[in-house]
């Protein structure tokens, strides 16, 4: 049984169950955005438009939860016949949730990777000729300095910056930023100005993700990227000068 004392499978509006976590009182998804829809839309989407074309993709997906980042990310390369390699990498605090995953009731579209959510929940890793996963139980903040110029993509999809805000730090985010490869991309659902500043004061360029369907979301990069409306950063910070990014 999925359920325990601390989480809650939830539907949501696009018909996929999310989860709502006792212990952040938190939902893992947008409900009212649905939760396969909101990975679609509000990560996987924005930066495979930009990245799919890559013979390597190493991505990495801050945090494993429920897994749907990673799974809507096969989900995407196998609906678009990508033959890209993916690799990714996804700490997770949570070990007892990550351990019953085996028993979440995932949307159909996930029907095709339950050798690799089996695997993933009961080894933590996962791979084949075109995949690499793992998923690391420990601290986010940890594991990410191990990395230089790695990743391609990163979701950043911790829980809110008031609930999580070590997942949101000015600090955070320049570990982030070394992870990176120079060309890489940020997803993130935030729109918090406090967030863009963290990206903005590391030097990242920060867009709009806007789109039919969804709330609005951010992108970002440490280079500039095409087809994303830019945010007017020093607009912001001269509208808004009380508005400061979280610190350690
Ligand atoms: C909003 S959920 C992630 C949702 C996930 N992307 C999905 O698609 O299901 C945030 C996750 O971050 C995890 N978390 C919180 N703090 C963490 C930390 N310091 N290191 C690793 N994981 C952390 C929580 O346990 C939770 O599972």
């Amino acid at each position: 049984m999925f359920n325990d004392e601390l989480h809650e499978m939830t539907l949501s509006e696009d018909g996929s169950y999310t989860a709502y976590s006792k212990e952040y009182k938190e939902h893992y998804h947008s409900t009212k955005d649905g939760a396969l829809h909101e990975s679609l839309v509000k990560h996987v989407e924005p930066a495979f438009g930009l990245k799919k074309k890559q013979d390597e993709i190493v991505i990495l997906d801050i945090c494993y939860g429920l897994g749907f980042n990673t799974l809507a990310t096969l989900y995407y390369h196998q609906k678009n016949n990508l033959s890209s390699k993916l690799k990714i990498y996804s700490p997770e605090l949570d070990e007892s949730l990550v351990k019953s995953l085996v028993s979440f009731t995932y949307p159909a579209e996930f029907d095709i990777f339950k050798p690799i959510i089996e695997a993933l929940s009961q080894e933590g890793i996962y791979e084949d000729e075109n995949f690499y996963i793992e998923v690391f139980l420990g601290d986010a903040r940890e594991y990410i300095r191990k990395f230089e110029n790695k990743f391609d993509i990163v979701y950043q999809d911790a829980f809110s910056p008031s609930t999580n805000p070590m997942l949101w730090t000015q600090e955070y985010f320049c570990d982030i930023k070394r992870s990176m490869k120079k060309q890489g991309i940020l997803t993130t659902y935030s729109i918090a100005l406090a967030t863009r500043l963290a990206l903005f004061e590391n030097g990242f360029y920060v867009y709009l993700n806007v789109g039919k369907g969804y709330r609005d979301a951010t992108v970002a990069s440490p280079s500039k990227l095409p087809y994303f409306q830019e945010v007017d950063m020093e607009h912001k910070i001269a509208c808004n000068p009380q508005e400061k990014s979280l610190r350690d």
